[in-house]
């Protein structure tokens, strides 16, 4: 696989809004810093930090759509929320159209969520989308501060913050978002 940058550039400022293209821009630059960190291939990571949103502002109809003509398994929760939908169907996107390797669509598809047992270059892409440059919050420098020392705690912090505010709105809870965090809790050193 060879990844062209200024291809997937091109081809992603066409397809999203000049915000979210900043985000995406941001998680690329982001992926670069952390893969020189945790030694992982930076082109592999620029290339899914740029793309892993590019089916987030297909209407929620087209990306129920697109699951159907795909093929592309989902659960019953994740069809309620629609929007989670984004990462699989970027996934699908960055496979067919691009070629990325099955462990960069991995790293795509569960961006939002995590999973158990990610690679380095999956918690990378999970954890830059939540701390790239453009990204606002209370907290936001002290978890990226921890992402540079200490990626899993940091993984572990974003889930529980996003958990309570996801209870606190009475929101559905994705299974996986525990998983991930049960996980990293029973195999990391913190
Ligand atoms: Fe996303
Ligand atoms: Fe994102």
């Amino acid at each position: 696989m060879i990844v062209n940058i200024d291809k997937l550039n091109k081809d992603l400022k066409e397809i999203l809004s000049n915000q979210r293209y900043l985000h995406s821009v941001g998680v690329m630059n982001m992926c670069e810093k952390l893969a020189h960190i945790y030694d992982v291939n930076v082109d592999k990571l620029k290339a899914i930090g740029l793309m892993h949103d590019m089916a987030k502002e297909l209407s929620n109809e087209d990306k129920l759509k697109y699951i159907r003509e795909n093929n592309i398994y989902c659960t019953d929760i994740e069809k309620k929320i629609v929007d989670i939908l984004h990462g699989k169907i970027a996934a699908d996107m960055c496979k067919k159209r691009y070629a990325f390797d099955d462990e960069m669509c991995t790293a795509i598809s569960i961006h939002t969520t995590g999973k158990e047992n990610m690679t380095m270059l999956q918690k990378i892409l999970f954890i830059a989308d939540k701390i790239e440059e453009t990204r606002k919050y209370d907290g936001i420098e002290e978890l990226r501060k921890l992402a540079f020392n200490n990626i899993d705690k940091a993984i572990i912090k974003n889930i529980d913050e996003t958990l309570v505010i996801n209870i606190r709105k009475e929101n559905l809870i994705l299974e996986e978002s525990i998983k991930t965090r049960n996980y990293l809790l029973l195999t990391s050193e913190i």
